[in-house]
């Protein structure tokens, strides 16, 4: 890390000391235009961090720190399709697949976004295709049930974006198996009809184990119900390997190809999304591509002080590095984000949990944190008592809509959307202030207990307060916005990891228990464990294997 990185960390941990003992509420209450000088917007999108511990003065060294780092120099790099994923020599370029210019960008000799455009009329073609009931299953069916084949990136993303957009889903039912646990297809499928189903085989590598399984015993229940002959009619695939999927059975005018500069947790956007496409159609999905483009190019443009991304990202930097928090939360007031937290936990952690710098030297400083969440208002009823007076503070970061779906028809839904936004400003306001042991004795006396028991309660009554939070708040998710806020988290992961200076796009953190697993499979299938293994590993197989 370089000395100029090194030093403005060292005025932020000087800052930090410095103002140890500053509540928030100070600031708030030194400076009456604090909220608009700590939030900031992109079109109807605004970022609110105004209650995070920082100052004008943090503010500037946390931008000075984006700048010693080269973030722009490194964001201009990912956009020129450069080899910033130096570990596997490939581009990062899953900006060119919501960028659906009509002018050349070559790369590598290819035209990317030719290919793009290509592989998106091929997908738009066949949703509607299936949409319309043209394309039938095999006895003539309509399909009615789409199942998504695949784990990690081939499902997270299309998961996520599929209850996002419930609201825009009018085309057959979606179903989503990833886990190798055969419970997953068993009980997906044992409701469906073979001859109305469609699987979509997703897998960039197409050699993964959980999804090559969960393949292959879908395919034996289309074959067992249908005939060998119906396979052609129920199945599909997205990958980047075309000579795997051929060796499958899946024909090539029913493959949907993508690159190798896609990484897996950046593929929502790409033929992975087909499933999404199918339930929305392909004009929501394009929206969704052109809020990603949107943000793709606020990211480019904007400045760095103003930069929604940018500032994410610093703020994650200020928490993990200079305030030492080892977790995030991400709380969506928005039931339709529930599947927001899982998702980002990959985009995230898999891309974030890194030990060494792109030169494979040990990183100077903690690098990715545990991110988790749940909707609100749900987690206030589990988790948030936690948050709020537990030792480790835990940054949150709030998502809400202004308008929820369906609240123009019923006016139910509209007072209980009002609801949704009164418990989000809340909590974050709550987080915030906090109470003193003051206020919290006043209030028991206020409500008549005597003196005594008021002293012995208050303490378990006090909030601690200035815990950090921020808020998302946008006008209604649809499919725009869902657009512009993955692509916004993909950035702030992007500007997080060019300050730690670690490669953000592999991932072979996940290999060595993959190997051990291949290893394995035959000793369990066997019962006999290898002299390789430990003896806890040893022996919890023959525990297991004994009772099989
Ligand atoms: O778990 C590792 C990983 O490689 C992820 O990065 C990826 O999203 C997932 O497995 C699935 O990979 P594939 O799409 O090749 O099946």
């Amino acid at each position: 890390m370089s000395a100029a990185i090194e030093d403005v960390f060292k005025a932020l941990a000087a800052d930090r000391t410095a103002r140890a003992d500053e509540k928030v509420a100070d600031l708030f209450a030194r400076d009456p235009l604090r909220f608009s000088a700590f939030s900031a917007a992109f079109e109807d999108m605004l970022l609110d961090f105004s209650k995070v511990s920082l100052t004008g003065e943090t503010l500037g060294l946390l931008v000075e720190l984006a700048r010693a780092a080269g973030v722009e120099a490194r964001r201009a790099a990912m956009f020129a399709g450069e080899h910033i994923n130096l570990t596997e020599d490939r581009a990062v370029l899953h900006t060119a697949l919501r960028d659906r210019s009509a002018t050349p960008f070559v790369v590598d000799g290819q035209d990317v976004r030719a290919d793009v455009a290509s592989v998106l009329a091929g997908m738009a073609t066949f949703a509607e295709g299936i949409r319309s009931g043209a394309l039938k299953g095999w006895t003539g069916k309509p399909i009615t049930d789409v199942v998504n084949i695949g784990i990690g990136g081939s499902d997270l993303g299309p998961v996520m974006a599929t209850l996002a957009l419930a609201p825009y889903h009018d085309g057959p039912r979606a179903h989503y198996v990833s886990n190798v646990d055969g419970a997953h297809l068993y009980d997906t499928v044992k409701d469906l009809d073979p001859a109305s189903t469609l699987f979509i085989v997703a897998s960039k590598t197409f050699t993964t184990q959980e999804t090559m399984a969960n393949a292959a015993s879908a395919r034996a229940w289309i074959v067992e119900a249908l005939g060998e002959a119906a396979v052609a009619n129920h199945f599909v695939a997205v990958s980047t390997a075309l000579d795997k999927v051929d060796a499958f059975g899946i024909a090539p005018d029913r493959v949907f190809g993508f690159w190798d500069w896609v990484g897996g947790r950046y593929s929502v956007w790409s033929a992975i999304g087909l499933p999404v496409m199918i339930a929305v159609g392909p004009a929501h999905f394009g929206h969704f591509l052109d809020g990603g483009h949107a943000m793709d190019e606020h990211f480019r443009t904007a400045p760095l002080e103003r930069n929604l991304p940018v500032l994410l990202g610093l703020i994650g930097i200020w928490h993990r590095d200079v305030c030492g928090y080892a977790t995030r939360a991400v709380i969506p007031y928005d039931q339709h984000l529930a599947r927001l937290p899982a998702y980002l936990q990959q985009l995230d952690m898999e891309s974030n949990g890194k030990r060494v710098t792109c030169e494979g030297t040990p990183v100077a400083r903690d690098t990715g944190p545990v991110v988790w969440g749940e909707p609100g208002t749900n987690g206030q009823h589990a988790f948030f008592q936690l948050i709020h007076q537990g030792t480790s503070p835990i940054p949150v970061e709030f998502l809400i809509a202004a308008k929820g779906h369906g609240e123009e028809s019923e006016p139910g839904l509209k007072r209980q959307h009002a609801m949704l936004i009164a418990n989000c400003l809340a909590q974050s306001e709550a987080l915030m202030r906090g109470r003193t042991l003051e206020e919290a004795k006043a209030q028991l006396l206020a409500a008549g207990r005597d003196e005594a028991s008021a002293a012995t309660i208050a303490p378990h009554r006090v909030f601690p307060g200035s815990r950090p939070s921020v808020t998302i708040a946008y006008e209604r998710l649809d499919p725009y916005t869902l657009g512009r806020i993955v692509a916004l988290y993909e950035h702030r992961v992007f500007v997080e990891g060019a300050i730690w200076g670690i490669n953000s796009f592999d991932q072979w953190g996940v290999e060595l228990g993959k190997e051990l697993a291949s290893t394995l499979l035959p000793a369990v299938e066997s019962g006999v464990a290898p002299d390789t293994v430990s003896t806890s590993a040893a022996g919890l197989l023959h525990h297991l294997v004994s009772r099989s």
